[in-house]
């Protein structure tokens, strides 16, 4: 299939490429490219040369598929060089996105013209890499090396209007671009960015260092990333090149990177569910409907007002809706006062705003989500009046985080329409929507929740029912685990010190005194006996009666003074007190068997979600702990950190402790010990 088509309109060549879905520069690309810069180069009656690309994607990088296989010839840097030679002038004609080495392609040209909704960006570091066809040495000549540093480490792309202002484009087209890129180059010169110096000092390398610092913990790229703008500076370009090069394959073999593009195909795979394509109807949602004022409901009402639906919000009584409205109205003032969204935004979404006190405003949604007290019979009672009054055709959604959606289907009349919609706090920040299907549940309604689901730029995976679904089942594991291993003698701090080093964004104690200790405990009293380790949970019972429920009680795992937090020394108390009653033996804990500990249990409770089918495909249990509880994207996952780990190691080791500490929790999956034989 030919991805390179050449047209000469009077004296100016048009090289289109066009090769679907995203312009990926396959070596297919780069091989068809390369010929007709040549040809072009060689005729005589050509002046200037335009490159633009067809579809929505102006080209969105090189092949990510292709990483990790032997590179062919010409190579991306290859094909770059090629470009920085060429004799005549070279535009390129930027639509849509230009992404990694889409844009560093438009940098090797002598010109650049955007369409005015183009947008440019180099995000490989998303990807665990650096730019490495010349991005990290070319961007800061253009633009200086403030606005680069800022651009490739946080590989977030900027629009037309910021790219002209910084130098990038030299002219925004409002109609049509590739007309106004062949006029643009007939009067251009050759202008190679190489040829320009840097504006900008070591010393702003090493500050910006320290301001990434923190949100870069753990990862390898974005560092990396600094050192070639370095080198930038410090070296001839050339070699500046073979720097970016070395550092770019060192990272392409990396842990790291393997990792994150796992999880950018994971991401993409969750969306394709069998039995759902594009003929599968999907239902128009103009008007949601949302049930409980709390955290919870107000979150999920921002989301899809600032997607621009209409949200009727119900709660009990007029003092509870007009307190609802005002904590919407100060998260959206919130994000007004922080710059990300203006007054008159915030405006447009307020107004689509109703607050109801009667279930029968409710009779027009085309999408009701209940978001109230996590108790299956109140649930119930609300699944009943809903299926006297929503209108035909309408989606019944619960935000329940346990309970069986079985059962609150079964109450109505419409068991198809009914769906967990699962969203993790705050609502309306948080990237993950589990999407829970029921025994019942449509394709119809599963298709259209995953395209409601983009239109609110969440992150959808599918589960099936179960207690917890796939997120809250396995981090209930992992705090299990980590409340036993309080009880055997390891100390708060030190449980969360340590996976706060593994590289989770904070400890589990951490979290648990930020949400509070209570929400855990009154969800856990309702359960029946054996279900859960009463042990693990036995402190957090404790702390809770005498009234220390986290941080907004200012007790909890932790003492806390503001925000700073301190030792509590209660817990040490609890723990032995608690141990001796249970007749657990404390020693000293090592970090290694407190990391295995937790992740073995996330992992092993991984593979039985998948063996129950609630997950799809274990590249989905990924997307779910990367999204909702920050499993860090440089190890991809649990299922992808175990595949890392190797599955023999993790047999072994949960067999290990199946010795020490009993198979009541310790019982190896019987889909995870068939894999490991077979990676064996
Ligand atoms: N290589 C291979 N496949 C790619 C790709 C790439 N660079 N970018 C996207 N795709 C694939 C996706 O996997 C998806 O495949 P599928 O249909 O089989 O699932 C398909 O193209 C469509 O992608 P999206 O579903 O993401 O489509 P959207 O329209 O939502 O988004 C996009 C388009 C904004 C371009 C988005 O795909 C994207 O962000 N792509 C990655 C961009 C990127 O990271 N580029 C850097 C690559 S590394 C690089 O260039 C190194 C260089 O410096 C040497």
């Amino acid at each position: 299939m030919t991805v390179v088509f050449t047209d000469i309109k009077n004296d100016i060549a048009v090289i289109t490429i066009d090769n679907p879905p995203v312009n990926a520069l396959s070596h297919a690309l780069r091989s068809e490219l390369s010929n007709a810069l040549e040809g072009i180069n060689n005729n005589t009656k050509i002046i200037a040369a335009v490159i633009i690309c067809a579809g929505r994607t102006f080209c969105a990088g090189a092949d990510i598929k292709e990483f990790g296989k032997p590179p062919l010839s010409p190579t991306l840097p290859d094909l770059m060089e090629q470009m920085d030679e060429f004799e005549k002038p070279l535009i390129a004609a930027i639509n849509g996105t230009a992404l990694g080495g889409g844009f560093e392609l438009a940098l090797c040209c002598h010109h650049r013209v955007m369409d005015v909704n183009a947008k440019v960006g180099l995000p490989e570091v998303n990807l665990g890499l650096i730019p490495g066809a010349g991005g990290t040495q070319r961007l800061p000549r253009l633009i200086g090396l403030a606005h680069a540093l800022q651009m490739i480490t946080s590989g977030k792309p900027i629009n037309a209007e910021k790219a002209k202002k910084l130098g990038i484009s030299e002219k925004v087209s409002e109609h049509n671009l590739l007309e106004d890129a062949i006029s643009f180059a007939k009067g251009a010169d050759v202008r190679r960015i190489r040829d320009l110096k840097v504006d900008g000092s070591t010393e702003e390398v090493e500050n910006f260092q320290n301001k990434i610092a923190r949100r870069s913990r753990g990862f390898l790229a974005p560092f990396a990333a600094l050192d070639a703008l370095k080198a930038s500076m410090e070296l001839p370009f050339e070699e500046g090149i073979v720097f970016e090069r070395e550092k770019f394959m060192e990272l392409v073999s990396s842990s790291h990177s393997k990792a994150q593009r796992h999880l950018f195909f994971a991401e993409r795979a969750a969306t394709k569910v069998d039995g759902i394509d594009k003929t599968t109807p999907i239902r128009k949602i103009n008007h949601v409907g949302v049930i409980g004022g709390g955290i919870m409901g107000c979150g999920i009402a921002i989301n899809f007002l600032s997607a621009g639906m209409a949200v009727s919000l119900l709660e009990i009584s007029n003092e509870a809706v007009a307190a609802a409205g005002e904590k919407i109205r100060n998260i959206y003032q919130s994000m007004v006062n922080k710059g990300r969204i203006s007054e008159e935004q915030m405006q447009t979404a307020i107004n689509q705003l109703n607050l109801i006190t009667d279930y029968d405003g409710l009779s027009n949604s085309d999408l009701i989500i209940e978001a109230v007290f996590e108790d299956l019979n109140v649930k119930k009672e609300v699944f009943r009046k809903l299926d006297n009054i929503a209108k035909e055709g309408a989606i019944i959604a619960t935000n329940t985080s346990f309970l069986d959606i079985n059962e609150m289907a079964n109450v109505t009349t419409r068991k198809s329409d009914i769906l967990g919609l699962h969203f993790f706090s705050p609502a309306h920040i948080m990237p993950l929507l589990e999407i829970v299907k029921t025994d019942d549940t449509s394709n119809e309604v599963i298709a259209t929740a995953f395209q409601l689901a983009k239109n609110i730029r969440k992150t959808p995976v599918l589960s099936g029912v179960c207690y917890g679904f796939i997120a809250n089942r396995m981090s209930s594991c992992y705090g299990r685990e980590a409340g036993l291993l309080l009880l055997e003698g390891a100390t708060v701090e030190q449980v969360d010190q340590t996976m706060f080093d593994f590289g989770m964004p904070m400890g589990m104690f951490t979290m648990l005194d930020m949400a509070g200790i209570d929400i855990g405990v009154m969800a856990r009293a309702k359960l029946p006996n054996g279900s859960y380790d009463e042990r693990a949970f036995s402190i957090h019972a404790e702390l809770v009666e005498k009234g220390h429920k986290g941080q907004k009680t200012g007790a909890g795992f932790y003492l806390y003074e503001g925000k700073e937090k301190k030792h509590n020394p209660e817990i040490d108390k609890i723990a032995e007190k608690m141990a001796h009653d249970f007749g657990i033996s404390r020693c000293r804990k090592t970090t290694k068997e407190i990391e295995e500990r937790c992740i073995l249990a996330l992992i092993n409770e991984g593979y039985k979600i998948l063996e129950e089918e609630i997950a799809l495909s274990a590249s989905d249990i990924d997307v779910v702990y990367a999204f909702a509880f920050g499993f860090p994207r440089y190890k991809g996952g649990p299922m992808h950190y175990a595949e890392h780990l190797g599955l023999k190691y993790v047999v072994d080791r949960i067999n290990e402790f199946a010795v020490q500490y009993g198979d009541r929790w310790w019982k190896p999956s019987s889909l995870l010990v068939k894999r490991a034989k077979e990676s064996e």
